[in-house]
């Protein structure tokens, strides 16, 4: 969701820029600009609805000479995604531009104000009112200082806000400032960064600082850049994190598309996840803040997330309830927010499941569970993202950058990583003994190797392809924790193939999406060997009773699936049923793709779909 890139220095601004709005054309977006002061003391922009490919060919046809300058990519919340939309946004006089990421809650009222006092605008966006804000402050006393006009313009937004900041008469200057938007600075030899996360600064420095909410940073040339708080006070020494992607990891390496090489990482991303996890007294999970006795203490466990975290959180549940005996409630952030009866106590723990660590109703979640005295774990895959900075404990899932806005390696590593709190808990509260845990764990170091076999029978996901042909909706169904695997292929289809997918537990089908089946209509039943196999082989039946076309993910040597079914996704024998959705769901994620791509879709890339919603 929308991305924020700004850089004063030596090299030419462009440049940079454009490369850097590709990076983070993986966050989703609609449109696209960049605007660079130029050494005449003058804005020099382009900007367009569409990819950036298509901006950067108006940038080639355009004048942007200029070592100062900030870029965009939106994802539209206000005002459709057309040219006039895009940002950057002008103050009236065409000497101030902003980019802006998140929303201006006020900015209606704002607008009408400023109009009121003879302000023009151009766009329907909420964020031009930030350009006229600040010009009203650079007219007022806050003239010749930029980072006050920017500080006095936003004390008057309400809502959320990454800001990057170029005004003509400052050239050389560049203000950013956040409230409740991500946005990390750095510091180089050539001059000085600013961007919503850190992949476009992998490719030049891996030293990075991100903002607090209300910090305002003021960027120069010379790479310096000067901090101040929320009180106006000088931020001395900023802390700075260390990046451990190298650039080349968010690069195609060889692959057609970035979904094709996540799927295929997923078994290294287990490894880095469970290396030194194996200690003298069991799990180490250090990153947990809760001493054992408050482990042991532990009534509830309320796990909350959005989309393919939420699956996540599905299988944790599963594992916490049956390892460590506590129960787990998950919940949807956006649902948690505005349910205002929530019921916590005191033995009460939060987990936040997320991806990048940014989505707004999650972080809301959490602010709220703290608020109401709850421990906030958070299991995330962004160094030092808001969601780490402000939970009382973060594991990192460690599975590297995902630039596919479907999550497919960092679902599976987020699994695998409750299932180490869950091991935790279960020592912790006495459900089981030391030798049980290890043997536990080493079960899931069986993860990868069991993922490799199935990431080799891709061909079996190829051929199942023929199923979705000319057809406008499909069923997946799943029991138990592979309820949960259902619902995650049936969300990776949706998001990238466009076409539907309804996804139940498999006992409940009859209460209702049975009546969706006829000839031909595509059912993916999860159907692995564990304690429910009978009953969901019963489910496979009445669907195969009224002409579905069943597509089975079965563990191999399954006699009865193999009879019933004429199409099959063999899963190896995992060594506890937990596991089985860690590794039958690559099956479903590879399905996803070759279904998107039968039909010609760009599987990175779908439309509507933000890798980061930064708004609620
Ligand atoms: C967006 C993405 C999904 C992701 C969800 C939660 O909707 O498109 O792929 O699962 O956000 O993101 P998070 O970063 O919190 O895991």
């Amino acid at each position: 969701m929308c991305g924020v890139v700004g850089y004063t220095g030596t090299r030419q601004a462009s440049e940079w820029l454009l490369d850097a709005l590709q990076t983070l054309e993986y966050r989703g977006y609609d449109s696209a600009g960049v605007q660079v002061v130029s050494p005449s003391g003058n804005l020099h922009g382009v900007k367009c609805a569409g990819r950036v490919a298509h901006l950067r060919e108006r940038a080639s046809v355009a004048n942007l000479n200029g070592t100062c300058g900030i870029g965009h990519t939106r994802w539209a919340t206000h005002g459709a995604p057309t040219d006039r939309n895009a940002h950057p946004h002008l103050d009236c006089r065409g000497r101030i531009a902003i980019v802006h990421n998140g929303i201006i809650e006020n900015y209606q009222q704002l607008k009408r104000q400023l109009m009121m006092s003879g302000h023009t605008f151009s766009s329907d966006t909420d964020s031009e009112v930030v350009a006229h804000l600040i010009e009203d402050a650079w007219a007022g006393p806050a003239s010749g200082n930029l980072a006050l006009a920017v500080r006095n313009a936003c004390d008057r937004l309400e809502g959320s806000w990454a800001l990057a900041v170029v005004c003509a008469d400052a050239p050389g200057t560049l203000v950013v400032t956040r409230n409740g938007s991500p946005l990390v600075v750095a510091s180089t030899e050539d001059g000085a960064y600013v961007a919503s996360d850190v992949m476009p600064l992998a490719s030049v420095t891996s030293r990075v600082v991100q903002l607090q909410d209300r910090d305002v940073a003021t960027l120069s040339p010379d790479g310096s850049i000067a901090i101040s708080d929320r009180d106006g006070r000088v931020v001395e020494h900023p802390t700075a994190i260390t990046i451990d992607w190298d650039a080349s990891a968010a690069t195609l390496g060889g692959y057609s598309d970035f979904m094709a090489k996540e799927i295929t990482e997923q078994p290294e991303a287990i490894e880095r996840l469970l290396s030194g996890r194996l200690g003298e007294h069991g799990i180490e999970l250090d990153e947990l803040t809760l001493t054992k006795a408050e482990l042991a203490s532990v009534r509830h466990v309320v796990i909350i997330a959005c989309g393919t975290s939420y699956h996540a959180g599905l299988a944790a549940k599963s594992a916490i309830e049956r390892w460590a005996r506590v129960p787990v409630s998950v919940e949807y952030a956006s649902e948690f927010n505005y349910d205002e009866e929530y019921i916590v106590d005191d033995n009460t723990m939060c987990v936040i499941i997320t991806q990048s660590g940014e989505t707004a109703d999650t972080l809301t979640a959490a602010r709220r569970m703290k608020g109401m005295g709850c421990n906030v774990f958070a299991i995330t895959n962004v160094l030092g993202s808001t969601a780490a900075r402000e939970s009382d404990g973060t594991l990192y899932v460690q599975a590297g950058p995902e630039v596919a806005v479907a999550s497919t390696k960092a679902y599976t590593a987020q699994m695998v990583a409750s299932y180490l709190l869950a091991l935790r808990l279960a020592l912790a509260k006495g459900c089981m003994t030391r030798e049980e845990v290890v043997k536990h764990f080493h079960d899931l170091e069986r993860i990868p190797d069991l993922m490799r076999e199935v990431l080799k029978r891709r061909w079996q996901d190829k051929q199942a392809v023929r199923f979705f042909r000319n057809k406008t909706s499909s069923l997946y169904l799943g029991r138990n924790v592979n309820s949960a695997t259902a619902f995650e292929g049936a969300l990776k289809l949706k998001e990238i193939s466009y076409l539907h997918a309804e996804a139940y537990p498999a006992g409940e089908m009859k209460h209702g999406p049975i009546a969706l089946i006829e000839g031909g209509f595509p059912v993916v039943v999860v159907v692995p060997a564990d304690h429910v196999h009978d009953k969901t082989v019963s489910n496979i039946q009445e669907c195969l009773a009224r002409g579905a076309a069943v597509i089975a993910v079965a563990t191999d040597g399954d006699e009865r699936v193999a009879k019933l079914c004429s199409e099959v996704l063999w899963v190896p024998r995992c060594p506890n049923e937990l596991i089985v959705p860690a590794v039958s769901v690559l099956h479903l994620q590879m399905l996803a793709r070759y279904v998107a791509r039968d039909r010609g879709y760009d599987v990175d890339k779908p439309r509507n779909l933000a890798k980061s919603v930064t708004v609620e």
